[in-house]
């Protein structure tokens, strides 16, 4: 009988088992509790240094009420996009929450934060343009300058010499946009967006930032680094998470009117895609009341975070540019990292390694992520722990 020889898919095999030699496979490892600073993973309990959950709302009740509350008058699904059926009266009051918070004219809420980014860079430039974005941003900025089918310039982190030599040669081109991080999610270094508002300026360019680290935990009122840094007018679109600080899901842009007005019609993942639920969206409102009323959450973990960084760093590690909550250990190598993050979870501390592609061959390191729920025994334990495997 002839054998059948056709298996287009045995390259998955493949390329997984030569990824799990160079040290690069990733597995799921399963919660088993709320997410919090003390969490259970793979049925043991860690000290969680691995969530970007850092306003600690993520497992408040008060969001949980609040979503139960929409499910019960609204449903739980939203049935549509929001320019059929599916724009309700708790992603309109979120919308108007939202551009209150930020101090913007208009804010628009997508499914996730990746999506916004795409969709948004997508909507605001095509071919004819020009995109110039930092190696390190977000894959969701990455992407979202592939989509677009404009040119794509990408200047080597924080090389603005490069992005200024780079803008000198686009006067030819229809639309300029300048996208960046407003803080690195991996690096924890913040954008110097005074330097690339004075660049956009100089060279006409619409200027972007994604604050997804930052919302909620930057700037007086938790506006994030645009706040921080005295620049909020001078960018053009802000896009932010739901999903971090404020502990709930989704993406959103705040920004004038006529730009919100622009992406309902032209940004393809609002467009073509379900509204999330109410009860999402009702639970974001909950957390930026809780956000804008007790500004401790955010002063205070910033306070830990220079604490724990400045005595990592006396203890010999790199700890790069950070400036905030996200602080990177660099090892360099993807073993190396793996290794020591065994080892800390043997010691009861879960921080996550973090390989390639996520960071570029050769940063390989440990990202720690505080958030305001840690003590300072938790910070304490890591340091020691990490003096330890120096
Ligand atoms: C810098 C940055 N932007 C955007 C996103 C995407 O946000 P979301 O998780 O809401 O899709 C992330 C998520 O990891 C991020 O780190």
């Amino acid at each position: 009988m002839k054998q059948n020889t056709y298996r287009p898919m045995d390259w998955i095999d493949q390329e997984l088992a030569a990824l799990d030699r160079q040290g690069l496979c990733r597995r799921l490892a399963t919660r088993s509790s709320r997410q919090a600073a003390r969490v259970t993973i793979d049925g043991r309990e860690l000290v969680n240094f691995g969530s970007n959950d850092y306003l600690a709302l993520a497992a408040d009740p008060r969001l949980a009420d609040a979503a139960a509350a929409a499910a019960e008058q609204e449903g739980w699904g939203s049935g549509a996009s929001p320019l059929i059926s599916g724009h309700g009266r708790s992603h309109e009051r979120l919308e108007e929450r939202l551009a209150e918070f930020e101090g913007t004219q208009a804010a628009l809420v997508f499914s996730t934060g990746f999506a916004a980014n795409a969709g948004t860079i997508a909507a605001l430039v095509g071919p004819g343009d020009v995109v110039f974005t930092d190696r390190k941003n977000h894959a969701s900025l990455l992407d979202g300058c592939r989509l677009s089918r404009a040119d794509v310039r990408v200047n080597a982190h924080g090389d603005y010499e490069h992005l200024e030599q780079s803008l000198s040669k686009a006067a030819k081109y229809r639309r300029r946009l300048i996208v960046t991080d407003s803080l690195f999610s991996m690096d924890g270094d913040l954008a110097p967006l005074c330097e690339l508002a004075d660049l956009a300026e100089r060279h006409a360019a619409m200027l972007m930032i994604d604050e997804a680290h930052a919302t909620g935990v930057f700037g007086p009122l938790g506006r994030g680094v645009a706040e921080h840094l005295g620049v909020e007018e001078r960018v053009h679109v802000r896009v932010g998470t739901l999903s971090k600080a404020l502990g709930s899901m989704g993406g959103f842009v705040a920004g004038s009117r006529s730009l919100i007005d622009w992406l309902v019609n032209r940004a393809r993942p609002y467009v073509f895609s379900t509204a999330p639920p109410a009860a999402v969206a009702a639970a974001a409102v909950a957390a930026l009341d809780i956000a804008g009323n007790e500004p401790q959450r955010r002063t205070g973990l910033l306070a830990r975070a220079d604490v724990l960084r400045r005595r990592l760093a006396e203890q010999g590690w790199n700890v790069g540019k950070s400036a905030s909550q996200i602080i990177p250990v660099i090892v360099g190598r993807p073993e190396r990292a793996v290794e020591l993050a065994a080892a800390l979870g043997e010691r009861g501390l879960f921080v996550p390694a973090i390989r390639p592609p996520s960071v570029p061959e050769g940063e390989a390191c440990l990202r720690i992520s505080l958030t305001c729920a840690h003590t300072q025994e938790m910070a304490e334990q890591l340091t020691e722990a990490l003096g330890q495997l120096g």
